[in-house]
């Protein structure tokens, strides 16, 4: 394959991304930006794939023997796992997969490190960034697999001066980059002991990065990582000179930067004092388990079902226990039955509510519930005061009071659904346990509030039976 049509099918898969990119930033258009992506990403692999085995002889058809097996490997692994996962587990396996492009990116930086090029210094900064952002996401995302499926503790590391080391190890980078780009060619040992060393250390910084974030940030951690992943791809693309993998690279590592901008705003949270961790621990603050809320009240699916049948206006609020209870088909029929007795029934989505962006969207959409009635939380969170009855389905800390009330929560600040302004509130959840960021929720114990306790799907469909 010459190199102008390569070019010019790096071009349009480039294109066909941004149009993918697009597609997915409406619930509407995302089928269509999806079909865009793969589109995309066949042209992509099609052209890499025939440039890099053509012109080498017969060499080139062992080549793409290879390419194809591993591929192949690849792809069965990938869709196994893609047909098994949980829509719960999807943010560990983002999670794992973030990692890979790390070790991809650590990888093709040591193997570029061995050419001789005619431009050495900048080669040589392109090695050292590449490594370093592949190695810090390869360790980051490894820890936040971990966090997110539970088999650490999802609790802030908090080592003495943790600031101070993330900040040293940035600045211990730049020198040895400095020093590395000026050492010699011909001095092998000391620039592969230097590439080790800043190999050690984004990997030891990527550890304590993601290990000292807990609770609550998560959320911005795994956007966090997204963004990462795509700048270790990028510096890939130039260590390859691939424009292709330089554009898409960007285009993850900047819309992930600009996701995390988003979730941090949503959390009322500045991009700083996210990597600076530490949230969701008690230092320093009241501890919420302490404080006395008085007494409950229960009520019974009969009783939420007449509550639902006397009101004009409802709004269902879903968080994380929909999604574990996959109780989002009963919540669409329960929906559906209140829309045609009369009822105006609309949802109010928390940004960070569940376990990954846009998780209670996906849910809805899969069972079918109207877009329209889908809404942000800044679009329902006024109209909540004139709202009759809020079911709030496996949801916790994203209609937590104390968010916007008690300057003492460790969620202190965090925009929250003020879902306590309406009539009646009824919450589904199986105990009064706290929620992901283990803090307690004063809504409980609100007057206007009542505790549906069990499986969210049962009880729905409990509801449903009743009505
Ligand atoms: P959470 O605060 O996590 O609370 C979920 C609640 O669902 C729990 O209190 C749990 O109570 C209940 N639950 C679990 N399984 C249930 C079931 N089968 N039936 C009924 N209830 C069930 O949920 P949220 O309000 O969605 O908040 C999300 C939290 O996750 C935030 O703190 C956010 O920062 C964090 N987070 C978000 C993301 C993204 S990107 N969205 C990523 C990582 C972390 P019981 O155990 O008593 O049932």
């Amino acid at each position: 394959m010459s190199s102008t049509l390569t070019q010019g099918a790096y071009i349009v898969a480039g294109l066909l991304f941004i149009l993918a990119l697009a597609g997915l930033s409406r619930h509407e258009s995302a089928r269509r930006g999806n079909r865009f992506g793969i589109a995309g990403m066949v042209v992509a692999l099609t052209a890499t794939v025939l440039a890099a085995t053509a012109g080498t002889g017969g060499s080139g058809w062992l080549g793409l023997l290879l390419i194809v097996v591993a591929m192949g490997i690849g792809a069965a692994i990938g869709l196994d796992r893609a047909r098994k996962v949980e829509m719960t587990g999807m943010p560990e396996l983002i999670a794992m997969l973030h990692s890979f492009v790390g070790l991809a990116a650590v990888l093709v930086g040591w193997n570029s490190s061995y050419e001789i090029t005619a431009y050495p210094t900048i080669h040589d900064v392109e090695v050292f960034v590449g490594v370093f952002i592949g190695a810090v996401t390869f360790t980051g995302s490894i820890v936040a697999f971990l966090k997110l499926s539970a088999r650490i503790p999802s609790k802030p590391l908090m080592l003495p001066f943790r600031n101070w080391l993330n900040v040293g190890a940035l600045v211990l980078f730049v020198v040895l980059t400095v020093v590395y780009a000026a050492v010699p060619e011909h001095a092998v040992f000391v620039r592969h002991l230097l590439l080790g060393f800043v190999t050690l250390l984004a990997l030891a910084l990527g550890w304590h990065l993601v290990a000292s974030i807990g609770g609550g940030d998560m959320p911005v951690v795994v956007s966090m990582l997204n963004s990462y992943s795509g700048w270790a791809a990028a510096a890939a693309g130039f260590l390859l000179g691939n424009d292709l993998l330089i554009i898409t690279g960007a285009l993850v590592g900047s819309s992930g930067a600009y996701l995390s901008y988003i979730m941090c705003r949503a959390m009322n949270r500045s991009f700083i004092s996210v990597i600076a961790g530490g949230f969701g621990v008690e230092g320093g603050t009241v501890a919420a388990g302490d404080v006395d809320y008085g007494e409950h009240r229960e009520v019974t699916a009969e009783g939420a079902a007449s509550l639902l049948t006397s009101a004009r206006s409802v709004v269902i609020t879903p968080g994380y226990g929909m999604a574990t209870a996959q109780a989002q088909h009963a919540v669409a029929e329960l929906t559906k039955r209140l829309r045609t007795s009369g009822v105006a029934v609309r949802f109010g989505i928390h940004p960070v509510a569940g376990r990954l962006p846009g998780h209670m969207n996906v849910l809805l959409a899969e069972a079918k519930v109207p877009y329209d009635i889908v809404l942000e939380m800044d679009e329902v969170n006024d109209d909540l005061a004139e709202t009759d009855v809020v079911l709030v389905i496996g949801a916790n800390d994203t209609v937590n009071p104390a968010a916007a009330e008690d300057p003492t929560s460790p969620i202190a600040g965090m925009p929250v659904l003020r879902v306590w302004e309406a009539k009646d509130v009824i919450v589904f959840k199986r105990s009064m346990a706290t929620g992901y960021a283990g803090v307690q929720n004063p809504l409980f114990f609100r007057e206007n509030t009542q505790m549906l306790f069990g499986d969210a799907k049962a009880r729905v469909e409990d509801i449903i039976a009743a009505l």
